[in-house]
């Protein structure tokens, strides 16, 4: 990012080398509890946390504030933030490892937020692809809340003080805003090192699943086509019928990568395939190479419904007991408030408020 500070020099940090955070690794993300959760949020962001918290202190959030930045039927949000909490759960995550809770549950998130609304620039939010993609034509009518969603977004991370995040490629731009808002403040209120500048980690099959029926658009809970997604609550028939019905073109599968260029179905088919199975592309298409769609689409559909329709079952089990998830949920606002807390009383501190 270019723009000039609008805030005076400070006289300590200011001139100096960016100072490394020196704190612990801690990894942070975020699902929004807006429906329809689908295969690409569980390659491109959920099967990551699974993997991550066996290594990592980890904390993973339903962000149902962000949710909020466009209509929500009061009535199902929360009943919709229960079911992500659901599919953390049945998609392996231990609650014990992985901290598992509900934004609006910590006010730390917000307090942080309008910090950062401060910290960051109007030039900086302008430039948000997400923003122009959701708020469409009339940017007039679209919440101010839609347009401050990423200043929200880094403040989940960093009142964690959160060095790693988990995402889809999707999220790439708003992570880099994270990263320049965390040297901001660090900058202007000579705080040096205070917040880490946190690393996405994107890279991996699956971190860009595109919809079934048109491989230049990525998977989305909101494509009104329900063609194009596999939702986590698919049963097996479902499931087999999406895949036999997604686009493909007309050749065999190639021998090797080069041959899936100007080819976004068959790419998307053979990475969601790899994603599944923790193989490269290279390694599917050894297997599959030289066969047709007719071939390949039944076993994707095979290897699809093996890993989805269990963790589709626990989802179904944990939703028909409502308080064991809330008491994950309760448990998880608790941890996390402990860890937010004392940052966001620095921060405030730091900044200069009163008490
Ligand atoms: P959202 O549903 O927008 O809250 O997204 C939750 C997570 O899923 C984020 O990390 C996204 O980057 C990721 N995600 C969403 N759609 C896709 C997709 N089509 N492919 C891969 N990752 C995705
Ligand atoms: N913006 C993310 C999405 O739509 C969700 C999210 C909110 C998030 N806060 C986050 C992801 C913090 C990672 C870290 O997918």
């Amino acid at each position: 990012m270019t723009d000039a500070p609008t805030t005076p020099k400070p006289e300590k940090g200011g001139d100096s080398e960016p100072v490394p955070y020196a704190g612990p690794e801690r990894v942070f993300s975020g699902v929004q509890p807006t429906g329809n959760l689908h295969l690409g949020n569980y390659l491109g962001a959920i099967k990551k946390f699974v993997a991550l918290q066996h290594r990592h202190d980890c904390l993973f959030c339903v962000v149902d504030m962000h949710a909020v930045t466009v209509w929500q039927d009061p009535k199902r949000l929360a009943a919709q933030t229960r079911e992500i909490a659901a599919a953390y759960l049945a998609a392996g995550i231990d609650p014990s490892k992985g901290v598992i809770f509900a934004q609006s549950a910590v006010p730390a998130h917000a307090e942080l937020a309008w910090i950062f609304n401060c910290v960051a620039r109007m030039g900086w939010l302008n430039r948000m692809t997400q923003f122009k993609d959701k708020a469409g034509k009339d940017k007039e009518r679209a919440s101010v809340g839609l347009f401050v969603y990423p200043t929200l977004m880094a403040a989940d991370i960093l009142v964690y003080k959160g060095t790693h995040v988990p995402v889809g490629d999707d999220q790439k731009q708003h992570l880099e805003l994270a990263r320049d808002i965390a040297g901001k403040f660090n900058l202007d209120f000579a705080a040096p090192g205070f917040f880490p500048l946190p690393e996405p980690l994107i890279k991996g099959p699956g971190a860009r699943v595109m919809s079934l029926k048109d491989g230049s658009k990525k998977m989305s809970k909101s494509d009104p086509s329900d063609l194009s997604r596999i939702n986590l609550t698919d049963d097996a028939d479902a499931i087999a019928k999406k895949i036999k019905k997604a686009k493909t073109d007309a050749e065999p599968l190639p021998d090797s990568v080069d041959g899936l260029a100007n080819r976004p179905e068959a790419q998307n088919l053979v990475g969601v395939y790899a994603a599944l199975a923790g193989k490269t592309d290279a390694e599917v298409l050894a297997e599959f190479g030289g066969q047709g769609f007719g071939a390949f689409k039944p076993k994707l559909a095979d290897l699809a419904v093996d890993t989805l329709a269990p963790m589709a079952a626990d989802m179904r089990r944990l939703m028909d007991d409502p308080a064991e998830i809330d008491r994950v949920l309760a448990s998880g606002a608790a941890a996390a408030r402990d860890i937010a807390e004392p940052v966001i009383a620095d921060v405030k501190r730091i900044v200069g408020f009163w008490g």
